[in-house]
């Protein structure tokens, strides 16, 4: 195992919503340094939200990361994240996106 890819619920008690009742889907990457900088979390995750399209067709994808995580954001980017809102939380920056699905 290289890393990880995850979807869980965008807690309702954490911040940063796209829709009133919360529990948004949320999209969550952790890799080993020694395989970072080889496109692998952008392939994984962009295999991950093909997964997301099929399995919850009328759900907004979210994302959260500190904005200081150049990598992560870069990640984010790449894969159709835009941004909503940064606050702070974990007494850090985040930045807060939303998914725009491609045709
Ligand atoms: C963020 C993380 C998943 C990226 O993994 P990765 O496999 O290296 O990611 P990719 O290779 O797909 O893409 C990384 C991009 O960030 C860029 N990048 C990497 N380090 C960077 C830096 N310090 N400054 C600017 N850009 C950077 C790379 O050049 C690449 O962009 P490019 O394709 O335009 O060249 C990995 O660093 C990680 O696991 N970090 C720790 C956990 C974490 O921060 N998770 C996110 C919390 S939600």
């Amino acid at each position: 195992m290289i890393g990880i890819v995850t979807i869980d619920r965008h807690s309702a008690e954490s911040k940063g919503h796209v829709r009133p009742e919360g529990e948004e889907a949320e999209l969550g990457y952790m890799f080993l340094p020694e395989a970072w900088g080889h496109g692998y979390a952008t392939e994984a995750c962009a295999a991950a939200l093909t997964w997301v399209a099929d399995a919850l067709p009328d759900e907004p994808v979210v994302l959260c990361t500190q904005t200081a995580n150049t990598a992560s954001l870069r990640v984010a980017e790449k894969l159709g994240f835009t941004e909503v809102e940064r606050f702070e939380e974990y007494g850090a920056e985040q930045w807060f996106g939303l998914w725009t699905r491609r045709g």
